[in-house]
């Protein structure tokens, strides 16, 4: 189905006189359960005592019939098909855009709330893009079991909106420009199965198998592996800048200014970023700390004695955003009016399936933890 046509099929403010949400836990399923986010809904799920009633676990034809552990109990995985959603209260998405762009609105229609990591229905008017720290109102019209589709942001928009955005309501950013180090997570299971073949296949001589990335990807580095548009910025970059001012809830002329460049590293897990802000208003390091050490989903990890800064492997597995190099940009005048900082994120926590639980949460009424 074209993507306009399953747009209209959205009921993005639920649907009138639905069952509601039971008091007792929601019947949830997850569609691309065996996928790099979806393996890390169930971690997700499971460490975070989320209330589950029944649980479906769905993914293509190929995962059939696949047993996948869950709380201590085994799970089948079952073929997605239109029929999968009846009975189900909570779906969460992660199997790529076409999936959602046919089966969201499917599972809306049948009553579930789905919370949809693809970026299939983000750009869409009707359909809240939500980071619970930052906008989490989008999202207040949705009755949990009701029908309607929340999008979850793209995994560096969510990233760097959690470090910048506490400096944001205070001082007003005017201009950011954000590079990217992006992990072979963010490209799903195959691409982290290809960094680790290519990486073997190459300390052993050999020619290295490119099937996910067109080009060498062990030992190396290159620009964003999406397509790239009329204005020379790749999609991905695009996504950065037009999400950002959805979430920030900015249109016109007074949007904030914004530029990326996203380049993927050979890093298995977890993304940094290089971000560069301008302010409106002056805002000096020691009030910037202070407001990201009170910061929700943020750490500070900023020791210039010994030179220990944020990197992947400590961003890898864990839950917050870490944020280092926080320094006055020198050649912004006078000082104060703008701010270096370098990030890191387990774009699969954070960035894709913890933000989708937490929206979860929010939805059936678990408070911010
Ligand atoms: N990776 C990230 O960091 C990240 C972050 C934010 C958002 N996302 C988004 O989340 C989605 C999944 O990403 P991923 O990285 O988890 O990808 P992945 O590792 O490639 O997993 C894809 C999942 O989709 C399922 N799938 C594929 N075709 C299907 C079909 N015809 N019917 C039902 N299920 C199907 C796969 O099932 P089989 O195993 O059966 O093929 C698998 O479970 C994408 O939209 C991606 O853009 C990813």
């Amino acid at each position: 189905m074209p993507e306009d046509a399953a747009l209209k099929r959205v009921n993005p403010v639920g649907r009138i006189g639905a069952i509601a949400m039971k008091e007792s836990a929601p019947h949830v399923a997850i569609v691309g359960v065996t996928g790099a986010v979806g393996h890390e809904f169930l971690a997700v799920l499971e460490q975070r005592r989320f209330p589950v009633g029944r649980l479906k676990l769905l993914a293509s034809e190929r995962s059939a019939g696949r047993a996948i552990p869950y709380n201590g109990r085994e799970y089948t995985v079952e073929a997605l098909t239109d029929r999968s959603f009846d009975d189900v209260e909570l779906a969460l998405f992660s199997a790529g855009g076409s999936i959602s762009t046919r089966f969201a609105p499917i599972a809306s229609e049948q009553g579930a709330t789905v919370v949809d990591n693809s970026s299939a229905f983000r750009m869409s008017d009707e359909v809240p893009l939500v980071v619970p720290e930052v906008n989490a109102d989008a999202m207040s019209h949705i009755r949990p079991g009701c029908g309607g589709i929340i999008a979850n942001p793209n995994c560096s928009t969510i990233i760097m909106l959690l470090a910048v955005t506490p400096l944001h309501r205070e001082a007003n950013v005017r201009r950011m420009v954000v590079s990217t180090y992006q992990a072979a997570s963010g490209a799903g299971a195959a691409a982290m199965a290809e960094l680790e073949t290519q990486t073997r296949e190459v300390l052993d001589g050999k020619p290295p198998t490119c099937s996910i990335f067109k080009q060498q990807y062990a030992f190396n580095l290159f620009s964003h592996n999406t397509e790239i548009g009329a204005n020379g910025y790749n999609t991905e970059e695009m996504k950065m800048v037009k999400e950002t001012h959805k979430i920030w809830g900015q249109e016109g002329a007074n949007r904030t200014r914004i530029t990326a460049t996203c380049i993927r590293v050979p890093v298995m897990r977890a993304h940094a970023e290089s971000i560069n802000l301008t302010f409106e208003r002056p805002l000096n390091e020691d009030r910037a700390r202070e407001l990201l050490e009170k910061a929700p989903g943020v750490r500070l990890l900023d020791d210039r004695a010994n030179n220990r800064f944020p990197t992947p492997l400590d961003a890898a597995h864990g839950d917050d955003i870490l944020i280092g190099r926080l320094r006055c940009d020198i050649s912004q005048e006078p000082i104060g009016s703008g701010m270096d900082l370098f990030v890191c994120g387990d774009q699969l926590r954070k960035g894709a399936a913890l933000n989708a639980v937490q929206i979860a949460e929010r939805l059936i009424g678990i408070e911010a933890r």
